[in-house]
């Protein structure tokens, strides 16, 4: 057999795309490729990339001038280097990509990965090869699943794609069309994936889509079975310990995914639910499909159904006709929910969404002002809410060697790093921790012989209630 050539990926936006990387990886190891860290050895280099916002899109053009030189470097050593853009760039792009960039030779849209192989082979009789079309057949089903080996070497926790695509077209958001319409995957095919990385050590699976709650996968009764049922079913599989599920939008929570968080102790109190403006006025404007006041009975429903939930968010500030009172309503917000942590960015017009040809937009210099005002706020929100766990116990889930010696570090339900002194065989084990210190995002802790009270998979009512405003 020859030697293995080698690949290297990277991942630009979501996790969707960490994912699709990883399905890449395997289906790749199949045609004799390893995967190296450094992208001046590799034979094979994938830009995995993401069309989300302008900044995104910029940085794969930036790297693909890195690559050329790379690509020339290679070639005067004798070896041929292969650039291929996958992802939401390449499949809104397309051969645009190749005029801007001509060192690419391969061109493939998030739904064709199961081509790569192909493409790869195409490329190399004719030179080039580009493939952004949305096939019928489930790429799912044709890529190649993790060896065990691959899967342990990944760690305790994983990604499992459910469902792609998005039917809401929010006015602002390129995802209807570089990831195409809404398909769900089946609970079948979904349930083997999940056994499969339980049977190889891994302890903490999230559920990921474009519009996760969205999910209508066929069950195997032959019926489309809502999220909250799906997220039952998997909860029962042997060792699988947590589940998360993200993202979601707040029209698509129904009574199947609270009682999912009433009723599962392995689902964490813990949901990225963007609401993205505190305005109804930009709600309308960016077709949210909900209002503010819907939103806050949405949010109250989950901590009814556990108390020690906790919330994520996405905002974008600037987005057209935004006005003073549209934005302090955004703040208002910010304040009322206490979130324990949210991302938030300036609105980047793209191509062919109907916001970018709306009236109104905010100048740059109060977008700055904005983006950076909700940021102080989000950013001391955050540390409210941390500062309101130390002294607590908490179920953390051990993930890996941290940097310092004899120190571990996994993660409590609301995705805080903790760190402990403790020997690596806890690594893969849920073990309730005392919070003692916080620097900066992460937290120290001592192994606890107590349950925990909060954010614990044992589930009970304590209440987090360090950040809520009211
Ligand atoms: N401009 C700024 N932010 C955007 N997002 C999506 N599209 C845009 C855009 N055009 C943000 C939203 C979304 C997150 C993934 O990215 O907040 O929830
Ligand atoms: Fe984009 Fe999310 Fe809106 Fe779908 S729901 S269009 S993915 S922002």
């Amino acid at each position: 057999m020859n030697a293995p050539r080698k690949l290297h990926i990277k991942s630009y936006g979501c996790q969707m795309n960490v994912y699709d990387a990883q399905r890449m990886v395997d289906t790749l190891t199949h045609e004799n490729f390893v995967e190296t860290a450094n992208a001046a050895d590799a034979d094979l280099v994938i830009l995995n990339t993401c069309h989300i916002r302008e900044k995104a899109s910029e940085k794969v053009y930036s790297e693909l001038g890195r690559l050329r030189e790379a690509k020339d470097d290679a070639a005067r050593a004798g070896r041929d280097m292969k650039i291929v853009v996958a992802g939401c760039v390449a499949q809104a792009e397309g051969a645009e990509i190749v005029r801007r960039a001509p060192v690419v030779d391969v061109v493939v849209g998030p739904q064709s990965y199961h081509h790569l192989p192909e493409l790869l082979r195409r490329a190399r009789r004719d030179g080039r090869a580009i493939e952004t079309e949305f096939p019928v057949v489930d790429k799912f089903s044709s890529l190649a699943p993790p060896q065990p080996a691959a899967i342990r070497a990944r760690g305790v926790t994983s990604f499992v794609t459910v469902q792609e695509g998005c039917d809401k077209f929010c006015t602002f958001c390129v995802v209807p069309y570089t990831r195409g319409a809404e398909v769900s995957r089946s609970v079948v095919k979904i349930a083997d994936d999940v056994r499969r990385l339980a049977d190889n050590g891994v302890r903490e699976i999230t559920l990921i889509g474009q519009n996760v709650n969205a999910f209508h996968g066929t069950g195997p009764d032959g019926k489309p079975w809502p999220l909250g049922k799906l997220l039952h079913h998997l909860a029962g599989i042997e060792g699988i310990a947590r589940l998360r599920y993200s993202t979601s939008h707040p029209c698509d929570v129904d009574d199947s995914l609270i009682a999912a968080h009433r009723d599962l102790p392995a689902l964490m109190p813990y949901l990225h639910l963007p609401v993205q403006s505190g305005s109804d006025h930009i709600l309308a404007a960016m077709n949210r499909k909900h209002t503010i006041a819907e939103y806050h009975r949405i949010i109250e429903k989950f901590r009814a159904a556990r108390s020690d939930m906790a919330f994520s968010s996405d905002f974008i500030v600037g987005f057209p006709s935004e006005t003073d009172d549209d934005f302090a309503a955004t703040l208002a917000l910010v304040a009322e929910i206490g979130y324990a942590s949210a991302y938030s960015f300036k609105y980047s017009p793209r191509p062919g969404t109907p916001a970018a040809d709306m009236q109104g937009m905010v100048d740059a210099a109060t977008m700055d002002q904005r983006l950076a005002q909700l940021q102080e706020l989000i950013d001391s929100r955050q540390a409210a809410f941390n500062v309101g766990c130390i002294g607590k116990t908490f179920d953390v889930l051990f993930e890996q060697t941290g940097r310092r010696a004899g120190q571990i570090v996994g993660r409590s339900a609301y995705l805080q790093p903790v760190h402990v002194m403790a020997s690596s065989d806890i690594i893969g084990r849920v073990l309730p921790v005392t919070l003692t210190g916080l620097e900066r995002y992460s937290f120290f802790g001592d192994l606890s012989a107590e349950p925990a009270r909060t954010g614990s998979s044992r589930h009970n009512h304590a209440s987090l209630t360090t950040t809520t405003g009211a």
